[in-house]
């Protein structure tokens, strides 16, 4: 049965529930059609319209029929592939096939049970991991994912200039290290003069932006970056971002899991938040020349366009620029990802963009069916962001713990420092993905070559493995593990 039908029958829902409902519209509603004459029906406490009678208290009011009442009977399941191999097989399941209200339902390998809820079907679609986890999840392990659709959007000060949102503490709390923000900014859109106490690590996701920063020493720094670069401000350092013709998108990553986007230091605030008399000696001017300046801060709006020739917007003063070792840019869109099977690889850490002192990063793709094989960090929490495709990661955490999460583009990832992962592509298009790291140097422990550079026996007496397996282990790290895109087909015996 329907699930409204089945609550209409139990009186759960009003009879005139799926009806069209009367349209209400400004002006409209004193008329007689379509609206509603006043006085307005109001509800009185003391009348207990609301409320029932103290009869129905359980021991008074009559038992209800054990049976053609309300059912929670879900008559015709759907299991889509996979759903009825082993649990700790652990296949992934594609409910994208599933019908509502017969599926999907939280069944793995007779684990589980049918859902004749109330429930969302996007949510389970989206997250079958989380709805029909493999019989190998267990324990609890903190929330790790986190959608940033899901976070509110703060829009820009002027028309269509764009808007943030923002991943932190307050929707992730075991993010602690590290935050994102998405940022949008139309056309020529301003990013307002700021700066921050946290570290900001940038990747462009779209379009171009223009970056003009100055340091402690008074040595300035103009740039362009396109999709695939990435910039970097230390804590304290001030800069400003401006869209280019195509207007931009970008990711900012910051050393602090509780920055917030609206705790940023504004230079319109700063005007705004010292005595006037105290910014004409600063200036050097006279007080009125103070009247045309902003009485609210400005944030993200449009304004006009860059020069072409970024060098009209070059200004040094005696410490000069700011170039190589210290540039707060890296053109990373320029270097060659490393190809392998299954995937490619490239990293950006300190080795290569100094300034950035602790960002670490690596940006990987996978093909269908692969997968960034188990490994884990030895030193820091790793912060990813989902560009394209879907993926799954189990996080292992000690003692005996484990939990597996869905992404999808616009996803972030959170792992903590030493806990084990993968990240598998359960898709049929590439996953793109991002792993940030708080770390000098980027690197993993590969769990596969663990195991090969372990001496032979003390493997074979652990875990049970046998010399055809250990034969197989890689002795270098391979990252990226090739599979059949069929994610489901090694249920039927065909991997
Ligand atoms: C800005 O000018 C300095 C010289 O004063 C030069 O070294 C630097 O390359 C210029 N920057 C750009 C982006 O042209
Ligand atoms: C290497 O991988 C990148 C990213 O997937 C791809 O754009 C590029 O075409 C590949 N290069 C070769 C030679 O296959
Ligand atoms: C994947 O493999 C399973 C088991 O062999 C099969 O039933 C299913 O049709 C396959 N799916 C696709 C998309 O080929």
């Amino acid at each position: 049965m329907h699930i409204q039908t089945t609550l209409l029958a139990a009186g759960l829902l009003p009879l005139g529930y799926g009806l069209p409902r009367p349209q209400i519209t400004y002006e409209e509603n004193s008329g007689p059609v379509g609206g509603v004459d006043p006085p307005f029906p109001t509800f009185t406490a003391a009348a207990g319209d609301l409320r029932g009678s103290t009869n129905l208290q359980g021991g008074i009011a009559s038992r209800p029929p054990v049976s053609g009442g309300d059912s929670a009977v879900v008559p015709d399941p759907e299991l889509v592939n996979g759903q009825e191999a082993d649990a700790d097989l652990g296949l992934y399941l594609d409910f994208n096939s599933a019908t509502p209200p017969n599926g999907p339902q939280p069944i793995r390998g007779g684990q589980g049970g049918t859902d004749p809820g109330p429930r969302t079907y996007e949510y389970e679609k989206l997250n079958s991991d989380i709805f029909a986890p493999p019989g190998t999840d267990q324990g609890d392990v903190p929330q790790a994912m986190w959608p940033l659709g899901l976070s509110h959007n703060r829009a820009g000060t002027g028309k269509e200039s764009g808007w943030a949102r923002q991943q932190n503490t307050d929707v992730l709390p075991a993010a602690t290290a590290m935050a994102g923000v998405d940022m949008r900014l139309a056309p020529h859109a301003y990013r307002e003069l700021h700066w921050h106490t946290s570290s900001e690590w940038a990747l462009v996701l779209k379009g171009g932006v223009r970056v003009a920063v100055m340091n402690e020493d008074g040595a300035s720094f103009v740039d362009d970056v396109t999709a695939g670069d990435v910039w970097f401000f230390p804590p304290g350092v001030p800069h400003s971002l401006q869209a280019l013709d195509e207007g931009c998108e970008f990711l900012l990553v910051f050393d602090s899991g509780d920055f917030s986007e609206e705790d940023t230091f504004l230079a319109t605030e700063m005007l705004l938040r010292s005595p006037k008399e105290v910014w004409a000696k600063n200036l050097q001017v006279d007080v009125s020349e103070l009247d045309n300046i902003p009485q609210d801060q400005k944030y993200i709006f449009n304004g006009t366009p860059a020069p072409a020739d970024i060098e009209k917007q070059n200004i040094t003063g005696s410490a000069g620029s700011v170039s190589g070792p210290d540039a707060y840019t890296y053109h990373w869109s320029q270097q060659d990802f490393h190809n392998t099977t299954g995937g490619s690889v490239k990293i950006l850490d300190p080795v290569t963009f100094p300034i950035a002192e602790m960002f670490s990063a690596a940006l990987v793709v996978l093909e269908p069916g692969a997968m960034r094989e188990v490994h884990w960090h030895t030193t820091s929490d790793e912060w990813s962001y989902f560009l394209q495709g879907s993926a799954r990661i189990t996080i292992f955490k000690a003692p005996e713990a484990s939990r597996t999460f869905d992404f999808t583009a616009g996803d972030v990832g959170y792992i903590p420092q030493a806990q084990g992962h993968y990240v598998e592509n359960t898709g049929t298009e590439d996953v793109i993905f991002l792993e940030v790291l708080q770390a000098k140097k980027f690197g993993d422990i590969s769990a596969s070559q663990w195991l090969a550079l372990t001496p032979r026996q003390v493997v074979k007496d652990t875990l049970g493995l046998s010399d055809a397996v250990l034969d197989a282990q890689p002795k270098d790290k391979t990252l990226i593990k090739p599979g059949n895109v069929n994610l489901t087909a090694i249920a039927a015996g065909s991997s």
